[in-house]
């Protein structure tokens, strides 16, 4: 029976999910058994986490908003700008493939999604994301790099597709940006209808604390903070991402093994004669064509990797995530010899 969440995949690799790999930094750990009574028993206050991640983005606190995770910040950008203001025919734009929380956050507040094809190779569909802004179109999710393909959007379309879509909100979702590419916070002063999403669940390995952050100016972020819960991020959470931000090294050291073991999973594909998509995120989209036995046996050999063949936009396509090398060399090894038993 599902109760709440993903089921549990069991034992073994996680690689289904784009989580670090590497755990966290041990300051976080610190941090979390320095935890006392007063912040289990108070409710929690964020000036001080808003300012420190405030300085760290390098943007005004009044253009940050912690969420209870990123889902929860598109979640409540769709209730802010959509619900709230009763816009009843409201569409979103949702480029394919995409995140599901797009699509489920537009039913949520009862929008209809327009679901934007993918050019050859996941080209991003600029000009069709254009064609496709109307009147109604309230919201455009557009994410670089992408989930589950891994390419990015440049930032002159991003801009375009801002500039094009004046009276919606422009919610950029870089929740792997740190695995490579450029983030649009550079251009944000330029942009007051864009919102960027940003989380501590991947670079950082913080999934299981929950903590997003929603970056915009104030004409977009007000009225997504006035819809957020007044303690949606717990004294824990708080406490980790304070710490998580003291350690400059964790990032980029963690970063550099998920570019190797990214170059290791694309040199197994070419070994074994898969199509693979290179990717600037932590996971690699490979396409092995009857996607769900190859999971299944890879499960077998304790390795989980995520089944992308229920949307037809990656039809035959797993998705592995990129951490620490010895784990993706524990990956290839199974995704080698589940292949060459499929070929017996
Ligand atoms: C594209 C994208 N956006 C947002 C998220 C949500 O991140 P969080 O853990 O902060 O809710 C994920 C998590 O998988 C993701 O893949």
């Amino acid at each position: 029976m599902r109760l709440q969440g993903y089921p549990n995949p069991g034992e073994g690799l996680r690689l289904h999910l784009n989580e670090n790999t590497g755990g966290c930094s041990p300051r976080v750990l610190e941090a979390i058994r320095n935890i006392g009574a007063r912040d289990v028993s108070t409710y929690p206050e964020y000036s001080e986490i808003v300012r420190a991640c405030a300085r760290h983005f390098d943007v005004d606190p009044e253009w940050v908003l912690l969420t209870n995770g990123l889902d929860e910040g598109l979640l409540m950008a769709a209730v802010a700008h959509i619900a709230r203001v009763r816009a009843h025919d409201a569409e979103t734009i949702v480029p394919l493939p995409a995140f599901d929380p797009y699509p489920n956050a537009t039913a949520a507040v009862g929008a209809t999604a327009i679901l934007v094809p993918p050019g050859k190779d996941y080209a991003f569909p600029t000009e069709a994301v254009i064609a496709a802004i109307t009147p109604r179109t309230r919201m455009i999710f557009l994410n670089t790099p992408n989930n589950p393909t891994g390419q990015l959007i440049p930032i002159a379309d991003l801009e375009r597709i801002a500039s094009a879509a004046p009276a919606s909100v422009v919610f950029i979702d870089e929740a792997y940006i740190e695995f490579g590419g450029t983030s649009f916070l550079p251009q944000l002063p330029r942009f007051d209808n864009v919102l960027i999403g940003r989380t501590f669940s991947k670079a950082y390995g913080l999934a299981g604390m929950r903590v997003g952050i929603v970056i915009g100016q104030p004409r977009m972020l007000d009225p997504v903070r006035e819809v957020t819960l007044p303690f949606n991020i717990n004294g824990v959470a708080r406490a980790a991402v304070a710490a998580a931000l003291t350690d400059t090294e964790f990032l980029p050291r963690y970063a550099a093994q998920v570019t190797e073991s990214r170059e290791r999973l694309y040199a197994a594909c070419e070994r074994l004669g898969l199509p693979y998509w290179k990717s600037a995120a932590n996971f690699v989209l490979v396409r092995v064509g009857d996607s769900a036995p190859v999971v299944r046996a890879m499960a077998e050999r304790k390795v989980h990797v995520r089944d992308r063949s229920k949307d037809p936009t990656t039809a035959g396509c797993i998705r592995v995530t990129a951490g620490i090398r010895e784990h993706t060399d524990a990956a290839i090894e199974a995704l080698e010899s589940v292949m060459a038993a499929r070929q017996k």
